[in-house]
């Protein structure tokens, strides 16, 4: 005989419940898929936010990227010449002028032989546009610095653009190209327009010269490059892409301004008439967030061979 006071009720699973009744078993089943699934969303928001924070701070995270411009056209005078390739720097509501400030700094302490800039200046406002030029009128460099606008620089007013470039003492080379002397010796660096607001005239920098001169081209867009059809430019120069801004892990981008998508995103290209190298820019387009497309200064050095 069991005494009263110590008999306990039990359910199917063996757990007794507190007040000694017998507990739901589906109840209990949903109390613990509900902690699971509540787990599951704490994760996946924590996830989440990290990602975002990443995301919020991958702009600030500047990379030098180097690249060797080789070519037996660089005469040995030219040899070791450092070109600083400076991009999509979109100064507006999400890229201060301090952080422009900032970034001529840094290319001033590199001691460039030339700064190419390519464009995309400005974003948001043509208010912009002085206050970036007021800026990067402080770069430095042996032989000049030499720009071309972007599309942005079109939305917010080109004329304004290029007054505020010259008064800068920046050369412009949209559409327009120099000879770099050094020793009575040659090399010539040309431009071209926009290649979705405006026209190219790659014969302002091409014509005067022999297949045998080395030449420099910059293009906001790299998508220029596929329509050269001379093989007088040696290597070209190309932003806009920001090598994707968002993308996956650095492999892929789902959103690329380029009718040749991946191909054309980033780093160093050979197309059919020349090499291009496409910088993954400076700022940002539209939204202040970027993955593992880092923010860039690309600095190349001129290699005979
Ligand atoms: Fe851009």
């Amino acid at each position: 005989m069991i005494p009263v006071d110590s008999m306990h009720v039990f359910d199917s699973t063996g757990n007794r419940s507190s007040d000694g009744s017998a507990t739901n078993p589906d109840s209990n089943s949903t109390r613990i898929h509900g902690r699971s699934a509540g787990r599951v969303v704490l994760a996946l928001t924590l996830f989440l936010m990290i990602l975002l924070a990443y995301m919020l701070i991958e702009p600030y995270w500047v990379q030098k990227k180097y690249y060797l411009i080789e070519s037996d056209e660089i005469p040995q005078v030219f040899d070791g010449t450092k070109i600083v390739f400076l991009t999509d720097i979109h100064h507006g509501k999400f890229y201060s002028k301090a952080r422009v400030r900032k970034v001529v700094e840094d290319v001033n302490r590199m001691n460039a032989d030339v700064v190419l800039l390519g464009g995309d200046y400005v974003e948001g406002s043509p208010k912009y546009i002085q206050s970036c030029f007021d800026e990067l009128k402080k770069l430095r460099a042996v032989y000049g610095v030499y720009g071309v606008l972007g599309n942005h620089d079109h939305w917010q007013g080109a004329d304004s653009c290029r007054h505020a470039m010259a008064a800068a003492g920046i050369k412009s080379i949209d559409n327009g190209a120099y000879w770099i002397t050094k020793k009575g010796i040659r090399i010539r660096i040309g431009g071209v327009g926009d290649h979705c607001e405006d026209k190219q005239y790659p014969e302002r920098t091409i014509d005067s010269v022999n297949v045998s001169d080395f030449v420099l081209l910059v293009s906001h867009s790299p998508d220029y490059a596929m329509e050269i059809t001379t093989d007088k430019v040696d290597y070209m120069f190309s932003g806009h892409t920001h090598g994707g801004q968002i993308t996956l892990f650095g492999k892929y981008a789902p959103k690329v301004p380029s009718r040749y998508r991946q191909k054309l995103r980033t780093g160093l290209v050979s197309v059919k008439n020349c090499k291009v190298i496409i910088s993954n820019g400076i700022g940002t387009a539209f939204i202040p967030l970027r993955f593992f497309a880092r923010p860039q200064i690309v600095i190349g050095e001129l290699r005979r061979i």
